[in-house]
């Protein structure tokens, strides 16, 4: 029986499977692609200040719960009351909490499937043999079932060696690779005719497009999905933070090195596209909007890799690894929160739990797949535009208003000392209580009325 519950072996371990995690498809495509379709520098902004003002104190509300309690999200709410109302109601989001990351999974394996399989389109590009390079390249049911079903393996394979030598293990071997082809893409991208023109529009924002109300709710929702917010992912990782370790400064880290990522991604993909541009190539749509979403990612940019030659395909080749691992880094730990659910509550090994949560979502992808017209959108609004915001509120509420005032100064002080004398403490239990609670709901409300 392998039950007992993992813990990271450092504070460097936590880090970098937390960065891990929040480091995904959001950072690399979503954050660069809602910025394109939002007047550039104006949502960078926004995103930055939102960040910092409501994400980072949510991502501090499922740490403090995950280490406070030890448990997965379903056995971590219902332990910080007595009242068995609040009890049901923890218990209650908590279930919900494991659904939206199985579900979160079941379309992101299918989109890191695409990706990953535009690694072997770009080999066979590299050694010249163009005209195996449509199978790979090209979407099919049959090619994006088996490259959904080897990412869902990989991630199901890391998750069954546990916390250290599964989750920690290989989130420290792949962060650092993606950091390093991430700074060696953007130095080649940005010496490119053209990318100076897309690195102004990056960076210099529109002031003017600040007040717009879909921006503001954008990177809301987007500084949630990258964060990995809500869902009982850092709640879970946080329930493997060693009591000794200085929570509210390793969850800057966090969020700081996240963001940072993010940034990163914005100077390589937009000025790429300007790149495109000014190699003849569409980059505008008929709305006179930047091309985003899955065309910019599986179609504009490949072209832009192909028109380049062979240097164009080896930066393709770079660019969809670094695309796969950062998935990788972000699936395992979608995983890990049926999987502790499952082997919490049912006393089973982490290998079954494993094997058995890991072929319901990938059924369930295939569900998505077959009918990919039906349930492929329905399924990433419910979960990431609806579900996310909404766990988040009902976990702050938890933080700010179940758990013991004197608890959570307890657990904070545990790895900080002075905490109390700290600006963190003077600022982060209102701020946990009322305004991210409201804003999130306010949010929430402006996603149903539009
Ligand atoms: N943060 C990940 C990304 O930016 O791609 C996505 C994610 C991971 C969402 C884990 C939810 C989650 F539980």
């Amino acid at each position: 029986m392998s039950s007992e519950r993992g813990q990271f072996s450092s504070r460097f371990g936590f880090i970098t499977a937390a960065t891990g995690s929040a480091v995904g498809l959001g950072n690399i495509w979503g954050f660069p692609t809602q910025t394109a379709s939002h007047g550039g520098g104006a949502f960078v902004l926004v995103y930055l200040v939102l960040t910092f003002l409501l994400a980072y104190p949510a991502l501090m509300a499922e740490l403090i719960i995950g280490r406070h309690t030890r448990h997965n999200m379903v056995g971590a709410l219902p332990q910080l009351t007595t009242r068995p109302a609040l009890k049901a109601i923890g218990r209650a989001t908590g279930l919900y909490g494991v659904l939206i990351a199985s579900l979160i999974l079941s379309f992101y394996a299918i989109v890191a499937g695409w990706l990953m399989a535009q690694v072997p389109a770009a080999l066979v590009n590299i050694t010249g043999q163009l005209t195996d390079t449509n199978w790979f390249a090209q979407s099919s049911l049959i090619r994006d079932s088996l490259f959904c079903a080897l990412f869902s393996v990989l991630t199901a394979a890391i998750v069954a060696r546990g916390v250290k030598d599964g989750i920690e293990r290989w989130s420290t071997r792949l962060m650092p690779a993606l950091v390093l082809l991430m700074l060696g893409l953007v130095a080649s991208v940005l010496t490119l005719p053209g990318a100076m023109e897309g690195l102004r529009l990056y960076v210099v924002p529109d002031f003017g497009l600040i007040t717009d109300p879909g921006l503001l709710t954008s990177a809301m929702g987007q500084a949630f999905f990258s964060l990995s917010l809500g869902v009982g992912t850092m709640l879970v990782y946080g329930s493997y933070v060693s009591k000794t370790d200085n929570l509210p400064l390793t969850g800057a880290y966090v969020a700081l090195i996240d963001t940072g990522i993010a940034f990163l991604a914005g100077l390589l993909i937009i000025p790429a596209m300007f790149v495109a541009q000014h190699r003849g190539i569409k980059i505008y749509s008929s709305e006179n909007t930047l091309i985003a979403g899955p065309d910019l990612i599986l179609q504009t940019l490949p072209e832009l890799f192909n028109s380049l030659g062979f240097v164009g395909a080896f930066i393709g080749l770079i660019f969809f690894l670094l695309l796969s691992i950062a998935a990788l880094t972000s699936s395992i730990s979608m995983l890990e929160v049926p999987v502790t659910f499952a082997l919490e509550q049912f006393k089973i090994s982490r290998s079954r739990a494993t094997g058995l949560v890991a072929s319901v979502i990938f059924s369930i992808s295939l569900l998505i797949l077959f009918n990919f017209e039906q349930l492929f959108g329905a399924v990433i609004t419910a979960t990431t535009k609806y579900s996310q915001p909404l766990l988040g509120v009902f976990l702050c509420v938890f933080a700010g208003w179940v758990l013991h005032r004197d608890k959570l100064l307890g657990e904070i002080s545990e790895g900080f000392t002075d905490v109390e004398k700290s600006l963190f403490w003077k600022i982060w239990p209102g701020y946990i209580r009322f305004i991210c609670p409201l804003l999130i709901t306010i949010m929430f409300v402006q996603h149903i009325v539009n």
